[in-house]
């Protein structure tokens, strides 16, 4: 597919979910939100899951505060209280959020324990609760993220009954990650690997259920094979491959959304070392308020991927006791080594 028939495709989707970039635990903080936003200013950014509990019972600023250049951005709960979900996503729609999602696909048995996350799909009605519960309580989408099943069960029914139920509860907004989830036996890490992928069932999901938003997740790692894989549904979601590769977020905007801004005719690698200028400003705003360098350069390191002089970029923007030692110091001598050795490599 050339760019044209790229845009073509991607104009399929809708224009609220047509990207998503995937909540992950750990991962997905507000630095890196802020990140992902230089680089995209479309792609709509998830949260890590918060937990009920955690919201309810803790540090609601550590939590949920965010920098309003991340919107849209998406908090994502994990929980199956109703009235407790209900009062996190009140709390959501007051900090600014622009969409509830709620866990309905993590496997850790921390969550199992919790009795949330992706056995809910055993319970359909009380899901649905959940979901009547919060979107009661606020004004902005609730969005369910859920997996194909449980288990080995190759089987349809659960998936068709747990949509089904949810869609007869109003629910119109599915993000699928087009797998089954083990709930015994395997780590959360091999969850995302071993089940098989099934984009199929979710093509058949959005047949069976036409009024609604499916946005795709699982195992899309580049904007032509999540094009080719979105057919004709809402959106994509990408989760792994946006992380550990970040320059893929920063074609979002000319493939997926048409955009022109002025630096997008720049060469990639030109946007690149822009939004990690704009992110070192970022970054010592945060450390003015004593945020630690390293919890936010980690986010960086894969921007740079297979270009000459990455490897040693990423070890110097790992090296936390130089970053605590030397600050941004350290940081812009890495840089400037880095970029030492493009302008090298280019000559
Ligand atoms: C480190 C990590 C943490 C994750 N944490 C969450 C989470 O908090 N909530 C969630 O719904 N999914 C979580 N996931 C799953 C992703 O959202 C996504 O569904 C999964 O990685 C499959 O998408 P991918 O193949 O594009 O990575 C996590 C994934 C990773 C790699």
């Amino acid at each position: 597919m050339n760019l044209q028939d790229l845009k073509e495709a991607a104009a399929r989707g809708r224009p609220c979910w047509r990207f998503c970039v995937a909540p992950m635990m750990d991962w997905t903080d507000r630095h890196c939100r802020q990140l992902h936003r230089l680089l995209s200013q479309h792609a709509r950014l998830y949260t890590e899951m918060v937990t009920t509990g955690a919201l309810l019972h803790g540090d609601v600023a550590k939590h949920l505060a965010f920098d309003p250049v991340e919107h849209p951005v998406a908090l994502q709960l994990g929980g199956s209280e109703p009235e407790d979900l209900a009062r996190a996503a009140k709390l959501g729609l007051a900090w600014g959020y622009d969409e509830i999602n709620l866990n309905c696909g993590c496997p850790s048995d921390r969550v199992q324990r919790g009795a949330f996350g992706a056995c809910l799909m055993r319970e359909p009605r009380l899901v649905a609760d959940c979901f009547k519960a919060m979107t009661d309580a606020v004004s902005i989408p609730v969005t369910i993220k859920h997996r194909l099943g449980l288990g080995r069960e190759q089987d349809l029914g659960m998936l068709t009954d747990f949509v089904g139920t949810l869609h007869r509860a109003g629910c119109k907004h599915f993000i699928v990650h087009a797998r089954n989830a083990w709930l015994e036996g395997l780590s959360p890490k091999d969850n995302r690997e071993v089940p098989p992928l099934r984009y199929q069932a979710v093509y058949d999901l959005a047949g069976q259920f036409p009024d609604s938003i499916f946005v795709l997740n699982g195992g899309l790692s580049d904007h032509h094979q999540a094009l080719d894989a979105m057919k004709s549904l809402g959106g994509v979601m990408i989760g792994r491959a946006a992380y550990q590769r970040p320059a893929l977020l920063a074609d979002v905007d000319q493939i997926w959304f048409d955009t022109t801004a002025p630096n997008e005719a720049s060469p990639l690698f030109d946007r690149l070392v822009c939004a990690l200028e704009n992110y070192r400003s970022y970054m010592m705003r945060q450390m003015a308020l004593g945020v630690p360098l390293g919890s936010m350069t980690r986010h960086t390191l894969g921007l740079f991927q297979g270009l000459p002089g990455a490897r040693i970029l990423r070890r110097d923007l790992s090296d936390q006791h130089a970053l605590r030692t030397q600050g941004i110091g350290w940081f812009d001598a890495s840089l400037a080594r880095f970029l030492t050795v493009q302008r090298t490599a280019a000559t």
